[in-house]
């Protein structure tokens, strides 16, 4: 056996240490009648020896040291890139060659801020972005960051609308992270749940379970990794609003360890409520329509955040990761920028993906730009079959149906001209607004309450979908793109959505 160790070291002050020999026990005295600030490092090499939460990394036996490097090595590989939705296979693209820093605010913003937002476009648009952000803008690395008060929050809320980038940043944390870039010294062990797959696991799982679908480690590996300091985890779940509630996650009583059985998402909301490891962190990520469900569940104290989108900074810089040549480049985003429509639903990362992915086809045939790319509908095309093929789950409504109510509450909006919806007549259209993804929804403060209201992504999306409903005539001989767009990829009938109207 050899010596159990204590050092107590910190910031300002010398390091004090203390030793004792093996069997010996040891309090150190330096202890008594202090603050301590700074790190505190308890080192053992007993053998046999076993806290049973260990205080820090140092602590990790190797075998839980070599679990997590192969947990991160994996990341590593998987993570490092992206796959587009219009790859072939074995196609895809580094993400560091990608990922484009989006505008995070930490704040809610009032109503008449919103509308500002949604109604702005072009220069204006992007001066209205740039003013919310400020100083205040905040990055992946400062998410966890004490606030004023020193106080760093245990649940983090990653709020943003469909397309506007959730999904990327996760990967960009777990890439980040596995490679040591970041939260190298607050995280000793990240796992990343997606909701969509949590919503496809069948029986009754423990947490332990349920993270081993998510990693290539075994539920035997994760058990002994969740020994660990449970201060030093995190838990990143994407997806929120796309996890299937039951009645369950409010009857069940409460389930406190990782190895206890229940339905996947009671499991995974024992785990957000912090039942289950309680001093470890949380950064989920929803879109609006879910986040007061999720707010009322998840362990405080909480941090709201949301993703904007790029800035005018960030449109740019995406433009010239996805080029990768300075002539292309300049031509593309030269073309985008005197349009305004167009530049203003740049902001929004997966439409700037759709703009660039569309001029690089045009450019490799020799095409003229501008004729596909005229006005910003022939991109809303792009964008609503992108989000109905691949933002979707569960949708209750057929997407003839959701796209018809969805041009009308969008056409009683521009009659009224409101782009800031309250929950009533949004109800009375839509069947269920919480799970479309073309709505955000907002909750605004009145006095002593709050009050619910939705909007459209921006006025010019609210304005294609009336122009979708109103024009059924002319889309059909000007938007031909549209309705080849629908059929492909969600099997819509032209006259399906139309049907009434015919
Ligand atoms: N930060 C970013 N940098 C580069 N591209 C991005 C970024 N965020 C999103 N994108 C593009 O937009 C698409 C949709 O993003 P995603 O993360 O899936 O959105 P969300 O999860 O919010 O619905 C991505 O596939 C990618 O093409
Ligand atoms: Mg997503």
């Amino acid at each position: 056996m050899g010596t159990f160790y204590s050092r107590i070291r910190s910031r300002a002050g010398p390091s004090v240490s203390a030793a004792a020999q093996s069997g010996s026990h040891i309090i150190a005295p330096v202890l008594t009648n202090n603050t301590i600030t700074g790190d505190v490092h308890f080192l053992h090499n007993a053998h046999g020896f076993t806290f049973d939460r260990p205080h820090s990394e140092t602590t990790q036996t190797s075998a839980t040291r070599s679990l997590i490097f192969k947990h991160k090595t994996r990341i590593c590989t998987e993570y490092q890139y992206v796959t587009e939705y219009n790859s072939l296979p074995g196609e895809r693209v580094l993400l560091s060659e990608r990922y484009t820093q989006p505008l995070i605010l930490q704040r809610h913003r009032d109503q008449k801020e919103r509308e500002e937002e949604l109604r702005s476009s072009g220069e204006d648009f992007q001066q209205v972005l740039s003013s919310r952000s400020g100083d205040e803008s905040s990055h992946l690395n400062s998410l966890f960051n004490p606030d004023g008060h020193g106080i760093s929050p245990s649940s983090v809320i990653l709020q943003g609308n469909s397309g506007n980038g959730k999904t990327l940043s996760v990967q960009k944390i777990m890439m980040d992270w596995a490679s040591d870039k970041l939260y190298k010294e607050r995280f000793a062990i990240v796992f990343h749940l997606k909701c969509k797959e949590i919503n496809r696991i069948p029986g009754i799982m423990s947490l332990v379970e349920v993270l081993s679908y998510s990693c290539s480690l075994t539920s035997d590996e994760i058990s002994q990794i969740l020994q660990q300091s449970p201060e030093k985890m995190l838990f990143i779940i994407d997806g929120f609003d796309e996890l299937r509630l039951t009645q369950d996650i409010y009857d069940m009583s409460p389930h406190t360890d990782g190895i206890q059985k229940a339905p996947a998402e009671v499991t995974l909301c024992a785990l957000l409520r912090g039942h289950i490891l309680p001093e470890s962190f949380l950064l989920v990520a929803t879109r609006s329509t879910a986040t007061d469900t999720l707010s009322k569940l998840l362990k405080g104290p909480q941090r709201f955040t949301e993703i904007m989108g790029f800035s005018e900074k960030g449109v740019e810089e995406y433009f010239q990761k996805f080029f990768q040549d300075e002539e292309l480049f300049k031509r593309a985003y030269t073309f985008v920028k005197t349009n305004e429509n167009l530049f203003t639903t740049c902001s929004i990362p997966v439409i700037c993906w759709i703009i660039c992915t569309t001029i690089k086809e045009r450019f490799r045939v020799g095409a003229d730009v501008t004729s596909v790319l005229e006005t910003t509908t022939s991109i809303y095309v792009d964008f609503v079959s992108t989000l109905l093929k691949h933002h979707c789950q569960g949708l209750s409504q057929s997407v003839p149906n959701l796209l018809r109510s969805l041009g009308q509450l969008a056409e009683r909006g521009m009659l009224e001209q409101q782009v800031l919806l309250d929950e009533k007549t949004v109800y009375e259209t839509i069947s269920d607004p919480v799970a479309n993804p073309f709505l955000c929804k907002f909750l605004f403060k009145r006095r002593i309450c709050q009050e619910t209201m939705f909007s459209f992504m921006h006025l010019s999306f609210q304005e294609f979908l009336t122009a979708l409903l109103q024009c059924a005539f002319v889309l059909v001989l000007v938007h031909r793109d549209f309705i080849c767009a629908l059929q492909c990829s969600c099997h819509v009938k032209y006259w399906d959505l139309f049907c009434p109207y015919s």
